[in-house]
């Protein structure tokens, strides 16, 4: 049903100004006053086009929003208000860990309440829409987005993409009520993570099997979520650019996913069917997005300059277009812009108040998700003991990570900083991140290794070296850091290597030198708190890894989730040459997803599968785990699940559940994973979800690879 005076809305708009509502640009179009500057001349824009535009991107203030709002609205004619989106992707000014290390807390609850908290401070500045989050299926580390991922798990990755969307819009998505939530724009849809070669933008080849088992059911779990907009990708999908992809968009998301919100390209995407090679000019690419199903143009010009002709060439496209327009208003109106243009701004003062308890909670996020994946007795640190601090990350703030674009370098708490909160004995001998290490450095570090009783190294990527564009095809420590590790370990077999990284990176030649290693990935606004609670023991370890660490980049892509093969590789065919394996490699991970390590350790003692409802394909599994130390430990304890013969081939072992527990010391405790034979439905070749009579083994461990048979089940 559609809302009548919105339809009243749409009856008076002329066909200009309904082309100008699926526009969005940057505020660069607008000077400091409103006006127009530049870019508009480039872009033939006359000055009526520009009042009638129905979004912009990526504003840096409350007053700038306001500013062009104001401005906005006394000039156009409709005085239809603009939408404000931006990229608040792990927070907007006060910065939680990146997405994949926040994957790395198995949290639904921690990830609804950051994205909430982000939500409020971006609501404040005036922003209403977020193109987060990102639902894109990854294995390949090469490819730097992995960083705003939630990893390689489906399973996963929807809950908590599904998640993100309940704290950013509400659990209720009445985002007129509620002034502090904003709207989510789940992306990108869909493939993108599967780039040729872990190259960013570039092809993707993928079947239909691949795409509908694990590319969809994270945005299937973000549309169900009640997300506003969807934003398509760059890639091609079966050949063609997603942007000019009618069948995706609209049997696939439409039809399929069930989708009824706003459909936005990606930032000139539009544009670049050009260079896709897939339109010959501007006005073919606005007919091939349009048709396609593209409501709004992000960034580009060819709806703003070709979108009314096409129309008027093709007068049965009204329709559609009447659609696109109405999805746009229908988002302002939700939204409340109708009655409140400034929704969320506090118009007697416009300055920034940041909240302490959200920077506490980027703490405790921190804390979370920070990856212990060796500790050979040497971690917490000792009162004491006489500690170095060593690496270009020792006292950087450049730990925020790629898409902090508000967030403050200044304000964020160094690995130094925290530390030396914690009254220890402690040298530090930082470098300045972006050089590559000089041979001097490397001479006074070793000096310094030798002096100390542990050294903790501290090293890793720049926010520039993963995220948006920044492929790799080398994950080893860049700039000498490889080479600084191991002379300090040759100097002092004390090594805690203190990895800050937006992507999974290959430890292979450096982990022997090291008896410790902590992840903790770019960790937001107060990341050297949470390291030095990490590592004096105040906090324990809880992270674990939301995707597998490669052994090299050759085995890229890679997941604990492969395929079975005709010629798997088993403890018993090792040395045979006609086996699915390389010849100078492993072919697992060196950390699989789920491992983490705490400073505890427990035991699964018992476990139990009991088939509790037949008719509803119910069964419970128990498990008990034992902590017979004196010591607490936080553990993540995995479901997972082997269908033993299906009808197209499916992976060795698949996440189904998981729960953190706090087992206290010297005791037990009993957990229960409720499983219903529903969640074994996997996609069949007719690309149907469904069941499949047959037998499932159970596995229940600590990580994906170690994880033990508990037993069968037939259903
Ligand atoms: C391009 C990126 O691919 C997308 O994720 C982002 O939301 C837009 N730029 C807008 O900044």
């Amino acid at each position: 049903m559609k809302d009548k005076h919105l339809i009243e809305l749409l009856e008076e708009m002329t066909l200009a100004e309904k082309v100008g509502q699926l526009v969005q640009l940057t505020p660069d179009f607008f000077a400091q006053g409103g006006e127009i500057t530049g870019p508009m001349q480039q872009w033939q824009m006359s000055e009526a086009q520009s009042y009638q535009i129905g979004s912009i991107l990526g504003t840096h203030t409350a007053e700038q929003v306001y500013t062009i709002q104001k401005q906005y609205l006394e000039k156009s004619r409709l005085k239809i208000p603009l939408v404000f989106m931006a990229d608040v992707i792990h927070g907007y000014e006060t910065i939680f860990p990146i997405p994949l290390a926040m994957a790395a807390s198995f949290d639904e609850q921690l990830i609804e309440e950051a994205a909430k908290m982000a939500a409020k401070e971006a609501a404040e500045a005036g922003i209403h829409v977020t193109f987060s989050p990102m639902a894109d299926y990854v294995k390949d580390a090469r490819w730097g987005r992995v960083l705003e991922s939630n990893g390689e798990d489906p399973t996963l990755s929807s809950v908590l993409t599904a998640a993100y969307v309940r704290g950013y819009q509400g659990a209720t998505n009445n985002l007129n009520k509620d002034k502090k939530r904003i709207a989510a724009c789940v992306k990108h849809f869909v493939g993108y993570g599967a780039a040729e070669g872990g190259r960013d933008y570039n092809t993707v080849d993928l079947s239909d099997l691949e795409i509908y088992q694990n590319y969809l059911p994270a945005f299937k779990a973000a549309i169900d979520a009640g997300a506003a907009l969807v934003m398509t990708s760059f890639n091609t999908v079966r050949g063609i650019p997603a942007t000019a992809n009618q069948p995706l968009i609209q049997d696939v998301l439409r039809k399929k996913l069930g989708f009824e919100g706003l459909v936005i390209s990606d930032w000139a995407a539009v544009a670049e069917l050009i260079a896709h090679r897939v339109a010959a000019d501007g006005e073919e690419a606005a007919k091939k997005a349009f048709h396609a199903g593209i409501e709004m143009d992000m960034m580009s010009d060819c709806y703003m300059n070709s979108l009314a002709q096409i129309i008027t060439a093709a007068p049965e496209l009204q329709q559609q277009l009447d659609q696109a327009v109405y999805h746009v208003l229908k988002l302002k109106d939700s939204l409340g812009l109708f009655e409140d243009p400034y929704r969320g701004l506090n118009e007697a003062d416009l300055s920034v108040h940041l909240d302490a308890d959200t920077r506490l909670s980027t703490r405790k996020a921190a804390e979370q998700t920070t990856v212990l994946l060796k500790n050979e007795g040497i971690l917490p640190l000792e009162k004491n003991q006489k500690i170095a601090l060593i690496g270009p990350k020792a006292d950087s703030k450049d730990i925020l990570g790629a898409w902090s674009w508000i967030g403050k370098q200044e304000d964020a708490v160094s690995l130094k900083e925290g530390l030396s909160e914690k009254h220890l004995d402690l040298s530090v001998l930082s470098y300045a991140e972006e050089e590559v290490l000089s041979d001097h450095y490397i001479e006074e570090a070793c000096k310094l290794a030798e002096q100390s009783d542990v050294v903790l190294l501290a090293v890793g990527e720049s926010s520039e070296e993963s995220g948006e564009a920044a492929s790799l095809t080398k994950l080893t420590l860049s700039r000498r850091q490889d080479v600084l590790v191991q002379a300090i370990a040759k100097h002092n077999p004390n090594v805690v290597l203190i990895l800050f990284n937006g992507r999974p990176l290959v430890l292979s030649d450096i982990e022997e030198s090291c008896k410790a290693i902590l992840i903790g990935w770019f960790p937001g606004s107060e990341g050297g708190h949470a390291l030095a609670n990490l590592l004096t023991g105040t906090v324990e370890p809880q992270g674990r890894l939301p995707m597998s660490f490669p052994r090299s980049v050759g085995q890229l892509p890679l997941t604990y989730g492969q395929l079975s093969t005709g010629r798997p590789k088993t403890p018993d065919n090792q040395d045979q040459k006609y086996i699915s394996r390389y010849m100078d490699e492993e072919n697992d991970a060196l950390y699989p997803f789920g491992f983490g390590l705490g400073y505890g350790s427990c035991e699964i003692e018992q476990t139990t599968i009991t088939h509790i409802s037949e008719e509803e394909g119910l069964y419970e599994v128990n498990a008990r785990l034992i902590n017979h130390t004196e010591k607490a430990h936080r553990t993540l304890l995995q479901l997972y699940s082997q269908d033993l013969v299906t009808e197209v081939a499916r992976p060795i072992r698949e996440l189904k559940q998981w729960r953190k527990v706090l087992v206290p010391a010297k005791s037990s405790i009993d957990i229960t994973f409720n499983i219903s034979e529903t969640q074994f439905a996997y996609v069949h070749s007719d690309l149907l979800l469904k069941n499949d009579p047959g037998k499932i083994a159970l596995y229940i461990g600590f990580d994906s690879k170690q994880a033990d048979k508990i037993g069968e089940i037939a259903i």
